[in-house]
């Protein structure tokens, strides 16, 4: 499918989500769990299995969600840079995040490190099982060339999906000034699906997961606006408080929900306005004259 076309179809999907969710709901009715965080301290609930699609024509596994976005960022990656990285892991297991982590650890014990230090060493970057987010379906790790290393952000591919992956709804999840809050060491390559407007928010106050969380949970409420669109988000505890224009409802996985609400549009001020005329104007001009 075109990338236009794609583009439209999600486009009048979300219309339709709107649309039909713009009615009163309370946290037990749905879980989308797009926002639910996963860590040493929050760990994957037992007997958790997220809905999966095949991603593409590959046997990667991720949420339904994710995959649309995923294709249409590397779409976007390939005709700006010429070329995109290849996706490398998505949906894992708990049993092949033990098999992960063995391997890692033990690789570690043969080198010669004491079982102290080849733990710590892999934990820095192997989660422990039940800690990682790519039980969630979400995660999606992206490299060049089939390695997961640092150096990614020195290439093309790692410096755009760190200015741009949160325009399709992805965070990178583990930034390098964040190791002591997520507990995970730098890796570029790694990016989590939240969704708009979370991606934004999380963008553009340079919060991790562990933040974003935390701001909601403190503030009960943040209030975001779009250029188009005022979003309010809540935080509860009450899986019974009612919200009205839900958009999406996530378990946080830390004893709330994240209430997503969508409050019209965004009030166009004066300044704006007259602004946004001349802007029209000018371009009417150039065009006109050629
Ligand atoms: N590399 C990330 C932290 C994981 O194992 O989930
Ligand atoms: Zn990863």
């Amino acid at each position: 499918m075109a990338k236009l076309s794609k583009i439209l179809v999600i486009s009048a999907l979300s219309i339709i989500t709107m649309s039909t969710t713009a009615f009163a709901q309370t946290p037990k009715d749905t879980d989308s769990g797009l926002l639910m965080l996963v860590n040493a301290e929050y760990r994957i609930p037992d007997g958790f299995d997220p809905d999966k699609v095949m991603f593409e024509d590959t046997y990667y596994l991720m949420r339904e969600e994710a995959a649309e976005n995923i294709e249409i960022m590397l779409d976007d990656m390939e005709n700006e840079l010429g070329e995109a990285p290849m996706v490398v892991s998505t949906y894992r297991t708990y049993q092949k995040q033990v098999d992960l982590f063995n391997t890692d650890y033990n690789g570690k014990l043969a080198q010669g490190l004491s079982p102290e230090e080849a733990m710590k060493q892999t934990r820095r970057y192997v989660a422990l099982p039940g800690a990682s987010e790519h039980h969630t379906a979400l995660a999606i790790d992206l490299s060049n060339d089939g390695t997961l290393e640092e150096n990614f952000i020195d290439t093309e591919a790692g410096k755009w999906i760190k200015k741009n992956c949160y325009k399709y709804g992805f965070v990178v999840r583990y930034p390098k000034a964040k190791e002591e809050m997520t507990g995970i060491g730098y890796e570029p390559w790694h990016i989590r699906y939240v969704g708009r407007p979370h991606s934004d928010i999380m963008y553009a106050n340079n919060w991790c997961l562990e933040e974003y969380i935390a701001a909601l949970e403190n503030n009960g409420m943040i209030t975001w606006a779009d250029g188009e669109t005022i979003w309010q988000i809540y935080y509860t505890e009450n899986e019974n408080a009612v919200y009205s224009n839900v958009v999406d409802i996530s378990n946080s996985n830390t004893g709330g929900y994240v209430v997503t609400t969508h409050k019209g549009k965004e009030i166009i001020t004066k300044a704006e306005t007259v602004s946004s005329i001349a802007y029209r104007r000018n371009k009417l001009l150039s065009r006109l004259n050629g």
